[in-house]
């Protein structure tokens, strides 16, 4: 269909069911084991309730936020997701340059199909980066690649600690990997299996013995980038986090690709921001963000995460469905969809900034009920 024709996030998904490759789609799609845990990312936020405020003057509303000192148009980044060209001839670039027209931040993946010079310089003047990281057994490498991106601007590293070993994504697994692997997605990785899905193909390089005693060392190559830990799963690791000097952490589940029956990042979100609160993080002397990503397909999703202390929100999927389809134009497409949510919705909800996006705005009893 046109684009004019796609009216929400889930359309750019339909679309890339029936027209993308069974490769990219298999990929694309798929989450670990019976795929609980990706179904219940979504569903978690169909328990969650506004509690809409009336007569609040939201003649003009301003969703425009900020992320780990930022300015971005809104609330939401692109999470990082591996091998763009499985979707889109020009892969990741498509993201990079929808990103810098529409002032959203990208979090650039280790796994990218571009190189990651390429999506630095696909981007314009002080459009903001992250970098997502997977550290390396070999940590030289990992060290050269953090000081690196430093040299080139990336504002932040949202290292992954949910993937010690890659979950069973059996429709992925079902798929060769025919791809060319670049030494980028190798890493010097020596055994490279091609029989068994894209993931498994890319990512033996990835280092199961890392630990919190790691950071330190790590921290060391980052100079002026923040440090986040992306795939938080429960309050104690967050307040660890905080301990050994994070600036953040994503609360994540991969998507529902790594361990399924991990919990939706939504139904832990009210007890990890209350607890950090509790020990005195994200207070103005001791900043402290927390994300969450996994299911988020509406802006009253993004909503329903900022009322409950999120700063931001990752999309991961829908990005890449709108790329695989539209190309850079559906992106842009996406986040004007986004933007129309946005400025809708905080009206009806009676919210004229993200600051009004308070607690009190939701009703999240049903949220972790039986
Ligand atoms: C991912 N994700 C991911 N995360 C990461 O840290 N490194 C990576 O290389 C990838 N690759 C990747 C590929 C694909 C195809 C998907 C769908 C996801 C996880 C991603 O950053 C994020 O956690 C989820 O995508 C969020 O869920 P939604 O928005 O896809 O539902």
């Amino acid at each position: 269909p046109p684009l004019e024709e796609i009216l929400s996030l889930h359309d750019f998904e339909a679309v890339a069911r029936r027209t993308m490759g069974k490769r990219g789609w298999n990929y694309y799609s798929s989450g670990a084991d019976d795929e609980i845990t990706m179904r219940e990312n979504h569903n978690a936020y169909h328990r969650v309730w506004f509690r809409p405020r009336i007569l609040r003057n939201v003649g003009t509303v301003d969703y425009s936020s900020t992320i780990l000192g930022h300015k971005t148009s809104m609330p939401v980044y692109i999470t990082a997701t591996a091998l763009g060209k499985l979707g889109h001839p020009e892969g990741e670039v498509t993201l990079t340059r929808a990103a810098g027209k529409h002032n959203v931040i990208q979090m650039i993946p280790t796994l990218a199909s571009c190189s990651f010079d390429e999506m630095v310089d696909a981007a314009i003047p002080n459009q903001v980066q992250f970098l997502q990281l997977y550290v390396n057994a070999d940590r030289s490498r990992t060290k050269k690649i953090i000081k690196h991106a430093a040299e080139r601007g990336v504002k932040a590293l949202f290292i992954t600690v949910d993937a010690p070993q890659l979950g069973r994504r059996e429709k992925d697994m079902r798929t060769k990997f025919v791809g060319n692997a670049s030494s980028q997605q190798t890493q010097g990785g020596d055994n490279f299996k091609r029989d068994q899905g894209a993931a498994r193909a890319i990512s033996s390089f990835i280092d199961p013995s890392l630990n919190w005693n790691d950071l330190a060392e790590l921290k060391e190559a980052v100079g002026e980038m923040k440090v986040i830990l992306k795939g938080v799963q429960c309050w104690e690791d967050a307040v660890m986090a905080a301990e050994y000097g994070c600036d953040g952490v994503v609360l994540s589940n991969h998507g529902g690709r790594q361990l399924d029956f991990a919990p939706s990042p939504l139904t832990i979100l009210p007890q990890v921001v209350s607890i950090l609160k509790k020990r005195g993080y994200m207070t103005p002397s001791r900043p402290f963000e927390v994300f969450v990503d996994g299911g988020v397909r509406r802006a009253t999703d993004v909503l329903k995460a900022i009322a409950l202390g999120a700063t931001a929100v990752g999309i991961g999927r829908p990005m890449i469905y709108a790329m695989s389809t539209y190309g850079e134009q559906g992106v842009s497409r996406a986040f004007e969809i986004l933007k129309d949510e946005f400025e809708t919705n905080m009206r009806l909800i009676g919210a004229p900034t993200l600051s009004d996006v308070v607690p009190n705005m939701v009703d999240i009893s049903s949220l972790n009920a039986a």
